[in-house]
């Protein structure tokens, strides 16, 4: 499985492979698990060729504390990686390469999508995205790119990326533990008993869409309060109810219009979301 880590072996790369177009891609930060595997299989059975791009992202860390906890395994990624996708192609760039002007991040017009959640909790966090998701596009010129709905914010803003620069963005759906916690690289800085508790997230957004549309707004957002508030080293940081293409709060209901519930809640220093689709 080859694995490209500069500019000259990507050009060679893409050079002799112009034939297996188009390309695949599947950005990720590395530490991967079966949310990760679930887009790398989907794109192994769509195209010839995939890109599986390994990079940590500076730019996108708004706590540095964050950054430097985030777990890398490469060697187990790349042994992963050739279990599942062998004729992948995996991408392993250094800063440099990414960001040979520094670390900027570029400005962006979002369109509104960033107001609130991620983008109000995280500020910078989704021009750090798009600016290396816009990278990695230019770099490896993939036709299809891979996402997951776990980021459901970051996947509104990444389709803004992807009209821009003719990258159909594909949409893949969360993959949760059997407890029903949403598989997430940061998992693994939970203890035991915590992911076990972790998988409240899950059951908050489960009893929000079954009252969906017969409490009030305000009852709902107590299922999550009620909900974390008990949990040793828990803490909700928010939950919101957003139109499902606008990402802006509902403010009343709307039956005419999907909605999305978007949770995030703090594991003593770990930081947790979720999100589901409630009609
Ligand atoms: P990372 O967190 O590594 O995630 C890479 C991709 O895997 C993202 O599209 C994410 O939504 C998807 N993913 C993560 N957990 C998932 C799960 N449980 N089920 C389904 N998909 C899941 O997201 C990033 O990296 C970065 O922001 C990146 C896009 C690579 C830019 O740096």
């Amino acid at each position: 499985m080859p694995v490209i880590q500069t500019l000259s072996e990507l050009e060679e790369f893409k050079k002799s492979h112009s034939d297996q177009r188009p390309w695949g891609l599947v950005p990720t930060m590395g530490a991967l698990h079966q949310g990760h595997l679930s887009l790398i299989e989907k794109a192994a059975k769509e195209n010839a060729l995939n890109f599986v791009s390994i990079f940590v992202n500076p730019t996108q860390f708004n706590n540095t504390n964050d950054l430097q906890s985030y777990p890398q395994t490469l060697a187990s990624d790349l042994d992963t990686i050739q279990n599942v996708a062998p004729k992948a192609c995996v991408f392993v760039p250094s800063v440099e390469l990414m960001y040979p002007k520094g670390l900027q991040v570029r400005s962006y017009n979002f369109l509104g999508l960033d107001n609130g959640m991620e983008g109000l909790y995280r500020p910078g966090h989704f021009e750090g995205v798009a600016t290396v998701v816009e990278r990695l596009f230019k770099l490896l010129s993939p036709s299809i790119a891979y996402f997951g709905e776990k980021d459901f914010q970051q996947l509104k803003i990444v389709e803004l990326i992807g009209a821009k620069m003719q990258v159909d963005i594909q949409a893949c759906p969360i993959v949760r533990e059997e407890n029903g916690l949403a598989m997430s690289s940061r998992n693994q800085r939970l203890t035991a008993t915590q992911k076990e508790q972790a998988a409240v997230l899950y059951h908050i957004l489960k009893k929000v869409k079954a009252a969906y549309g017969k409490i009030s707004l305000e009852e709902l957002h107590q299922i999550a309060v009620q909900a974390i508030t008990p949990l040793p080293g828990f803490s909700l940081e928010y939950f919101e109810i957003a139109d499902n293409q606008t990402l802006k709060k509902v403010e009343d209901y709307d039956i005419s219009a999907e909605s999305r519930a978007f949770i995030s809640v703090w594991v003593d220093d770990v930081r947790l979301i979720d999100n589901m689709l409630l009609i």
